[in-house]
Order: structure tokens, then sequence, then C-alpha cells
């Protein structure tokens, strides 16, 4: 395991994020969307740097049955989100930037239920590994497209508990997956 960003890092790049948030929504009607599970942590933290009022929810993904490390479809509840996006300016809070298809599949179903405005906060972004024509809009850090861990993302239920994001190498995945 290779430690990529440790936990003073991670807390610079949150009130960072935190600032950018601020100085682009003040005097905005904000609500913040969480995608979990990966983003708990960060989800914690950046709630608790942003100062302006903001309405809060949640979005789930379905847990995969098997060992994949994507999650499975998420789950929309539009009678929960529906009074909390109306006409207000929608941000996303995502752990990590992959190929891009949970933003991808999530934006449009906001905008359906009337957001005036949709926006992500993703803390990592994967290099080189986008397959759908969506960017975040905040970003924290840029990582290499390795399989990483801590900071509330797991690898099968382990090492969520981290302070610091890790990358797991092949070996340590391998012998953690049931074959
Ligand atoms: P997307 O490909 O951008 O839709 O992102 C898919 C999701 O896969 C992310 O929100 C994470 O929950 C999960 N994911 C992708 N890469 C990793 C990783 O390296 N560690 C843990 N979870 C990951
Ligand atoms: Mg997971």
């Amino acid at each position: 395991m290779q430690i990529l960003i440790a936990e003073d890092q991670l807390r610079e790049t949150v009130d960072r994020l935190a600032r950018q948030i601020e100085e682009t929504y003040s005097g905005r009607k904000l609500t913040i969307v969480g995608l979990l599970l990966g983003s708990v942590a960060f989800l914690a933290d950046l709630i608790r740097k942003i100062s302006i009022p903001y309405e809060l929810e949640m979005v789930s993904s379905r847990q995969p049955m098997d060992n994949s490390e994507r999650p499975g479809p998420l789950v929309i509840n539009p009678d929960v989100l529906a009074p909390v996006v109306e006409g207000r300016d929608v941000l996303v809070v995502k752990d990590i930037f992959d190929t891009g298809e949970t933003l991808w599949e999530l934006i449009p179903q906001l905008d359906d239920l009337g957001a005036a405005r949709v926006r992500s906060v993703v803390l990592l972004v994967k290099e080189g590994r986008r397959r759908m024509p969506v960017q975040p809009d905040f970003k924290g850090c840029d990582i290499p497209d390795l399989f990483v861990v801590g900071y509330g993302m797991d690898h099968l239920g382990k090492y969520r508990h981290l302070p610091y994001v890790a990358a797991l190498d092949p070996d340590e995945i391998a012998a953690e997956s049931p074959s």
C-alpha cells in the first residue's frame, strides 16, 4: 500500500474546495447532494467547512453483489429529492471521478427534477479514465489510475477508516478478492 494523499493534504484540499463553493454559491439557494457511500468522509468534512446555508440530501447506489469495483445503479427517490432540488443550485459531492458514468447518469435526473443548475465537486480525479463527456466543476486532486482506499473509500469493506488516501498494489487486491 502506498500513501497518495496524506491527512494534512486532504485537510488543505477540503478547505480550498469549501472556499470555492462558498464563493460560487454565496447568495444562492444551494442544495448539496452527497453520493454515497465512498464520499461519506469527504462529505462530512466538507459540509463542516461550508458556512453559507444549504439543504442536504443523499443519493445511493445499489451495492454490487459480486466483488466488482464498480457501484451498482443509482437509487433515486424523486419524492425525497424533488423538494430540495426544484429551482435550486445543486452541488453533487462525489469521492472519485473515474469514468464519469455516475455523473452522466445522475445529472440529467436532477435536471429533470427541476434543478436550476447542477454542478459537481469531486475529491479525486483518476487520470486518463474519463469515458463520458462530463467534467467535475470543482476538483480536489488528480491521482494516477490506481485502485485507492481510505478516507471513507473501501475495498470489499476494508480500509474506510484510514485517515489518508492510499493506493492498493495489484497483488494486495488479488489476495483480498474472492477467486
Ligand atoms: P465513475 O466511473 O466516475 O462513475 O465512478 C464510479 C465510482 O466507482 C466512484 O464513485 C467510486 O465509488 C468507485 N471507484 C472508482 N475507482 C475507485 C477506487 O480506486 N477506489 C474505490 N472506489 C472506486
Ligand atoms: Mg466500494
